[in-house]
């Protein structure tokens, strides 16, 4: 596959082959996953805390998405890239979704849009995808939605599988393309990924789903912070840029660099 497309993550779900994304917000960072046959690039509005530094996801702006998609987007070759709509630019009215979706495709040039809800969301789903925008959508737990599912919980637990799965059947019936499942117990996630005909994109939703994705920061330990259960550290990042920050501060102090080879 020489760009992905959003019908390649359906045939992957048809013949079996899990997929993968992580997120980037930067041209460098997207240069590597692509690199990495990483298949799709999501510019999440968890970049609020991983770049911006904000307590949630609550306080981004579109034009902060639009700035970060736009070093993703110039960065991937290969991956799709989708962005997310964030806080308070698509809950409102499928008016409102279309007028985010749309600058966020035009002034950043990203493949698809993501966006938090399942039945809620329903009519603005269908708004953007008849309008020509491809959508992602994020059902479980929704970080925006954080004060009124009353912290990060897991989603879906019990009687509250069901309210998943008509969640997921809502966003499918709207039209999205694939839909990310965070949060919410293996086997509701197992349940969710059989009966849909779109794929299934787990975060903390266990192993069946169709593909994976983690937030870069976390997965790679340049985090250290405290991360969640469902997170796997596949590198020590945070380790190699404090050994070279500490080191050039030595040199620099000691006199070592610039030495005469980097000297004009
Ligand atoms: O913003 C984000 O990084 C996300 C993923 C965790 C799915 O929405
Ligand atoms: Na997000």
């Amino acid at each position: 596959v020489k760009r992905v497309r959003t019908h390649h993550l359906r045939e992957w779900k048809e013949t079996g082959e899990k997929f993968t994304m992580l997120t980037s917000y930067d041209l460098m960072t997207a240069r590597i996953w692509d690199e990495a046959g990483i298949d799709t690039i999501l510019v999440g509005d968890s970049g609020g805390n991983t770049v911006l530094g904000y307590s949630s996801t609550v306080p981004v702006t579109l034009d902060e998405m639009i700035v970060m998609a736009r070093g993703v987007v110039r960065g991937a070759k290969r991956a799709l890239v989708i962005g997310d709509l964030p806080f308070g630019t698509y809950q409102a009215s499928p008016e409102q979704a279309y007028h985010s979706a749309a600058r966020l495709m035009k002034e950043a040039e990203v493949a698809a849009v993501k966006l938090e809800g399942g039945v809620d969301m329903a009519p603005q789903i269908q708004k953007l995808t008849r309008g020509g925008i491809p959508v992602c959508a994020h059902i479980g737990f929704t970080p925006q939605s954080e004060h009124t599912l009353g912290g990060y919980r897991v989603q879906g637990r019990g009687a509250g599988a069901e309210g998943v799965l008509q969640d997921a059947r809502a966003v499918q019936d709207a039209g999205a393309f694939a839909v990310v499942l965070e949060m919410v117990p293996g086997d509701v996630a197992t349940e969710v990924t059989k009966e849909l005909a779109i794929p299934t994109i787990g975060i903390g939703a266990g192993s069946e789903t169709d593909g994976q994705v983690l937030v870069w920061q976390d997965a790679f330990g340049l985090n250290t912070g405290r991360v969640p259960r469902f997170v796997k550290r596949y590198a020590d990042v945070n380790s190699v840029l404090l050994d070279g920050a500490r080191t050039y501060v030595s040199e620099v102090k000691d006199g070592s660099f610039p030495a005469p080879e980097h000297t004009f």
